[in-house]
Protein backbone atom coordinates (compact mmCIF):
# COMPACT_ATOMS: atom_id res chain seq x y z
CA UNK A 1 0.00 0.00 0.00
CA UNK A 2 1.06 3.41 -0.65
CA UNK A 3 1.13 6.49 0.92
CA UNK A 4 2.35 8.73 -1.81
CA UNK A 5 0.22 12.11 -1.98
CA UNK A 6 1.07 12.26 -5.97
CA UNK A 7 0.62 16.07 -5.52
CA UNK A 8 2.88 18.78 -4.96
CA UNK A 9 0.25 21.83 -3.87
CA UNK A 10 -1.03 21.82 -0.76
CA UNK A 11 -3.46 24.34 1.00
CA UNK A 12 -3.84 27.40 -0.87
CA UNK A 13 -1.54 30.95 -0.68
CA UNK A 14 -4.58 32.86 0.03
CA UNK A 15 -4.55 31.42 3.89
CA UNK A 16 -0.24 31.96 3.81
CA UNK A 17 -0.51 32.92 7.77
CA UNK A 18 -4.28 31.14 9.01
CA UNK A 19 -3.13 29.05 12.09
CA UNK A 20 -5.34 26.76 14.25
CA UNK A 21 -5.85 28.42 17.78
CA UNK A 22 -4.16 26.34 20.53
CA UNK A 23 -6.95 25.02 21.84
CA UNK A 24 -8.55 24.14 18.32
CA UNK A 25 -5.17 22.43 17.61
CA UNK A 26 -5.19 20.48 20.89
CA UNK A 27 -8.76 19.32 20.56
CA UNK A 28 -8.27 18.11 17.54
CA UNK A 29 -4.86 16.08 18.78
CA UNK A 30 -6.95 14.63 21.46
CA UNK A 31 -9.91 13.45 19.21
CA UNK A 32 -8.28 12.24 16.16
CA UNK A 33 -4.96 10.38 18.52
CA UNK A 34 -6.28 8.10 20.84
CA UNK A 35 -3.07 6.49 21.46
CA UNK A 36 -1.13 8.42 24.29
CA UNK A 37 2.09 7.37 23.54
CA UNK A 38 1.39 8.52 20.10
CA UNK A 39 0.05 12.02 21.65
CA UNK A 40 3.00 12.25 23.44
CA UNK A 41 5.60 11.57 20.28
CA UNK A 42 3.69 14.77 18.55
CA UNK A 43 3.75 16.91 21.24
CA UNK A 44 7.46 16.50 21.71
CA UNK A 45 8.12 16.80 18.37
CA UNK A 46 6.07 19.96 18.24
CA UNK A 47 8.08 21.32 21.39
CA UNK A 48 11.47 20.44 19.54
CA UNK A 49 10.16 22.84 16.45
CA UNK A 50 9.16 25.24 18.59
CA UNK A 51 12.55 25.55 20.34
CA UNK A 52 14.16 25.42 17.15
CA UNK A 53 12.22 28.10 15.33
CA UNK A 54 12.51 30.48 18.32
CA UNK A 55 16.23 30.01 18.85
CA UNK A 56 18.08 29.34 15.61
CA UNK A 57 15.56 30.87 13.71
CA UNK A 58 15.04 34.33 15.70
CA UNK A 59 11.48 33.54 14.52
CA UNK A 60 8.22 35.99 16.04
CA UNK A 61 5.78 34.30 18.94
CA UNK A 62 3.52 33.55 15.70
CA UNK A 63 6.11 32.03 13.44
CA UNK A 64 7.40 29.69 16.82
CA UNK A 65 3.31 28.61 16.66
CA UNK A 66 3.22 27.82 13.38
CA UNK A 67 6.36 25.54 13.52
CA UNK A 68 5.02 23.74 16.51
CA UNK A 69 1.59 23.56 15.36
CA UNK A 70 2.99 21.70 12.33
CA UNK A 71 4.99 19.17 14.91
CA UNK A 72 1.81 18.93 16.98
CA UNK A 73 -0.52 17.46 13.93
CA UNK A 74 2.18 16.20 12.03
CA UNK A 75 1.04 11.98 12.43
CA UNK A 76 -2.84 13.30 13.30
CA UNK A 77 -4.33 10.66 11.36
CA UNK A 78 -1.80 7.66 11.93
CA UNK A 79 -3.67 6.42 15.66
CA UNK A 80 -7.31 6.06 13.24
CA UNK A 81 -6.61 5.94 10.03
CA UNK A 82 -3.11 4.21 8.91
CA UNK A 83 -4.02 3.82 5.44
CA UNK A 84 -4.14 7.24 4.86
CA UNK A 85 -2.05 8.45 6.92
CA UNK A 86 -0.86 12.06 5.97
CA UNK A 87 -3.39 12.59 3.51
CA UNK A 88 -6.62 12.76 6.04
CA UNK A 89 -4.99 15.75 8.24
CA UNK A 90 -3.81 17.34 5.06
CA UNK A 91 -7.96 17.36 3.77
CA UNK A 92 -8.47 18.33 7.46
CA UNK A 93 -6.13 21.35 7.19
CA UNK A 94 -7.03 22.51 4.32
CA UNK A 95 -10.69 22.56 5.12
CA UNK A 96 -9.79 24.47 7.53
CA UNK A 97 -7.80 27.04 5.63
CA UNK A 98 -4.82 26.39 7.34
CA UNK A 99 -1.22 28.04 6.40
CA UNK A 100 -0.40 25.76 3.50
CA UNK A 101 3.45 26.24 4.85
CA UNK A 102 2.21 24.46 7.53
CA UNK A 103 0.17 21.48 5.46
CA UNK A 104 3.53 21.33 3.42
CA UNK A 105 5.95 20.91 6.55
CA UNK A 106 3.38 17.74 7.33
CA UNK A 107 3.27 16.41 3.92
CA UNK A 108 7.09 16.45 3.66
CA UNK A 109 7.67 15.22 7.19
CA UNK A 110 8.57 11.18 5.54
CA UNK A 111 9.36 12.08 1.39
CA UNK A 112 9.99 8.59 0.76
CA UNK A 113 6.51 7.94 2.14
CA UNK A 114 4.82 10.80 1.06
CA UNK A 115 6.68 11.90 -2.27
CA UNK A 116 7.17 15.59 -1.27
CA UNK A 117 10.41 16.76 -0.99
CA UNK A 118 11.26 18.57 1.94
CA UNK A 119 12.14 22.34 0.77
CA UNK A 120 11.50 25.20 3.21
CA UNK A 121 13.48 24.95 6.75
CA UNK A 122 10.03 24.17 8.52
CA UNK A 123 9.69 20.88 6.16
CA UNK A 124 13.08 19.85 6.65
CA UNK A 125 13.19 20.60 10.66
CA UNK A 126 9.97 18.57 11.32
CA UNK A 127 11.69 15.41 9.38
CA UNK A 128 14.82 15.79 11.03
CA UNK A 129 13.14 15.53 14.53
CA UNK A 130 10.75 12.65 13.84
CA UNK A 131 12.90 9.67 13.92
CA UNK A 132 15.22 10.81 16.05
CA UNK A 133 12.99 12.14 18.46
CA UNK A 134 11.09 8.65 18.84
CA UNK A 135 14.84 6.93 19.51
CA UNK A 136 15.80 9.43 21.86
CA UNK A 137 12.99 8.75 24.03
CA UNK A 138 13.33 5.02 23.63
CA UNK A 139 16.59 5.77 25.13
CA UNK A 140 15.04 7.79 28.15
CA UNK A 141 12.69 4.78 28.65
CA UNK A 142 15.24 2.62 29.28
CA UNK A 143 17.94 4.91 31.58
CA UNK A 144 17.01 5.31 35.18
CA UNK A 145 17.48 9.02 35.10
CA UNK A 146 15.72 9.15 31.88
CA UNK A 147 16.92 12.59 30.55
CA UNK A 148 19.10 13.55 33.47
CA UNK A 149 22.79 13.08 32.26
CA UNK A 150 22.24 11.52 29.00
CA UNK A 151 24.63 12.41 26.42
CA UNK A 152 25.26 12.30 22.73
CA UNK A 153 27.57 9.70 22.96
CA UNK A 154 25.14 7.45 24.34
CA UNK A 155 22.70 8.06 21.79
CA UNK A 156 24.48 7.80 19.19
CA UNK A 157 26.04 3.99 20.57
CA UNK A 158 22.20 3.32 20.49
CA UNK A 159 21.82 4.84 17.26
CA UNK A 160 24.63 2.18 15.73
CA UNK A 161 22.66 -0.34 17.44
CA UNK A 162 20.43 -1.42 14.69
CA UNK A 163 18.30 -4.07 17.03
CA UNK A 164 17.77 -0.80 19.47
CA UNK A 165 14.31 0.85 18.73
CA UNK A 166 14.16 -1.24 15.40
CA UNK A 167 11.41 0.44 14.24
CA UNK A 168 12.93 3.76 13.72
CA UNK A 169 14.58 4.18 10.35
CA UNK A 170 18.48 5.36 10.56
CA UNK A 171 18.24 5.92 6.79
CA UNK A 172 15.59 8.92 6.98
CA UNK A 173 18.00 10.04 10.00
CA UNK A 174 20.68 10.47 7.86
CA UNK A 175 18.98 11.55 4.74
CA UNK A 176 17.06 14.09 7.12
CA UNK A 177 20.26 15.68 8.72
CA UNK A 178 21.94 15.60 5.22
CA UNK A 179 19.01 17.87 3.99
CA UNK A 180 18.98 20.24 6.77
CA UNK A 181 22.45 20.61 6.95
CA UNK A 182 22.95 20.14 10.23
CA UNK A 183 25.19 16.84 12.37
CA UNK A 184 23.50 14.70 13.74
CA UNK A 185 25.35 15.39 16.82
CA UNK A 186 23.99 18.83 16.69
CA UNK A 187 20.68 17.39 16.41
CA UNK A 188 21.00 15.14 19.17
CA UNK A 189 22.59 17.26 21.73
CA UNK A 190 19.32 20.02 20.72
CA UNK A 191 16.93 17.06 21.80
CA UNK A 192 18.55 15.90 24.44
CA UNK A 193 18.62 19.09 26.52
CA UNK A 194 14.65 20.30 25.60
CA UNK A 195 12.64 17.32 24.90
CA UNK A 196 12.60 16.03 28.54
CA UNK A 197 10.59 18.85 30.01
CA UNK A 198 7.59 17.43 27.74
CA UNK A 199 5.52 14.88 29.70
FE1 LIG B 1 6.18 11.41 13.82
Amino acid sequence: MSLHLNTSVFGNENNKGNVLTREDAVTLLNEWVLNDRLQLHMKQVAHLMKCWAKEKEQLNEADQWRWEMAGLLHDADWDQWPDQHCKKIIEELETRQVDPEIIRAIASHGPIHFGVEPQTQMDKMLYAFDELSGLIHAYALMRPERYKNMDVKGVKKRLKDKAFAANVSRDDIKDAADRANISTDELIEFIVNRQGSVE
